[in-house]
């Protein structure tokens, strides 16, 4: 009989329309959990929920049903996520993976790009914890946050300045977070990918850039998903910071 390791449990997952984040939701609702599909477009996540249904199907010998839903917000907007607790009651396991990327010389980029990149990655991180984690904290029944950062928080790339700052900064908030609410039973952990292939990725994946990396390729969303299954369920996982790089950061 199939584990399911989840059972019973809720999940939300910011960002799930897009690569990564599906694969996480995906890994999580084969799991067992009922996961909770949250970001900008209501359409994207309707056809994810409905690929979510295709692919992940009926559990078979699941004890305790599952009941999967989506949640539209800009993360961004503190006052949306007053929201998001509102609907969903009881969350166990919030995953922050909302987040864009950048392309641009520091020098050549708007102030207003500069301001949507802080308040996707990493205002709405902030505001993610903190709401998701006060409800966790009045419940009593503890439960575990996980960050989707970036190698770039530690890796000079050109162009990437903005978003390299509030990756690293999810870095810090995680680490301070782990110390922080610890007395409320919930853990802090934070997933650090390398290149991965999605949508945010298209187009980056030539030979030249591949030979670089020690393994020689690019990574894939579900061993990212891995990496989030693992820090969800190991409960003696706090302030761990997962490397899922292929070794680039080694280089
Ligand atoms: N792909 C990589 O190589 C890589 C490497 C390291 C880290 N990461 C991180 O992994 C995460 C997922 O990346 P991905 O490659 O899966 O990207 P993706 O396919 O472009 O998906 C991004 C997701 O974030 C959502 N989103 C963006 N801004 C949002 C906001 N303000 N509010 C709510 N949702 C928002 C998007 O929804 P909408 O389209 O509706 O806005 C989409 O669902 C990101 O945080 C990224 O920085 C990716």
């Amino acid at each position: 009989m199939a584990s399911y390791a989840l059972a019973g449990k809720k999940a939300v997952i910011t960002g799930a329309s897009g690569g990564i984040g599906f694969a996480i939701a995906s890994r999580f609702a084969k799991e067992g959990a009922s996961v909770v599909l949250a970001g900008r477009t209501r359409s994207k996540l309707e056809q994810s929920l409905a690929r979510l249904h295709e692919t992940t199907g009926e559990p078979r010998g699941l004890q305790i049903p599952q009941s999967h839903g989506i949640h539209c917000l800009d993360v961004g907007e503190g006052k949306e996520w007053e929201g998001l607790v509102k609907e969903n009651k009881e969350i166990d396991y919030l995953v922050n993976c909302a987040g864009e990327s950048q392309a641009s010389l520091l020098l050549r980029t708007s102030q207003e790009v500069i301001q949507n990149l802080l308040a996707s990655n990493l205002r709405g991180v902030i505001f993610g914890c903190k709401t998701v984690a006060k409800q966790m904290a009045a419940r009593r029944r503890g439960g575990c946050i996980i960050n989707i950062s970036s190698l770039l928080a530690h890796k000079a790339v050109i162009g990437t300045s903005v978003y390299a700052a509030t990756k690293a900064g999810q870095l810090g908030l995680t680490t301070a977070l782990s110390l922080e609410l610890a007395q409320h039973g919930i853990r802090v952990n934070a997933v650090v990918p390398g290149y991965i292939e999605t949508d945010m990725t298209e187009g980056l994946a030539n030979k030249e850039l591949q030979k670089k990396i020690p393994l020689g390729r690019f990574g894939t969303a579900s061993e990212i998903a891995d990496a989030v299954a693992f820090l969800a369920k190991n409960e003696y996982a706090n302030n761990c910071i997962l490397n899922l790089d292929g070794g680039l950061s080694a280089v």
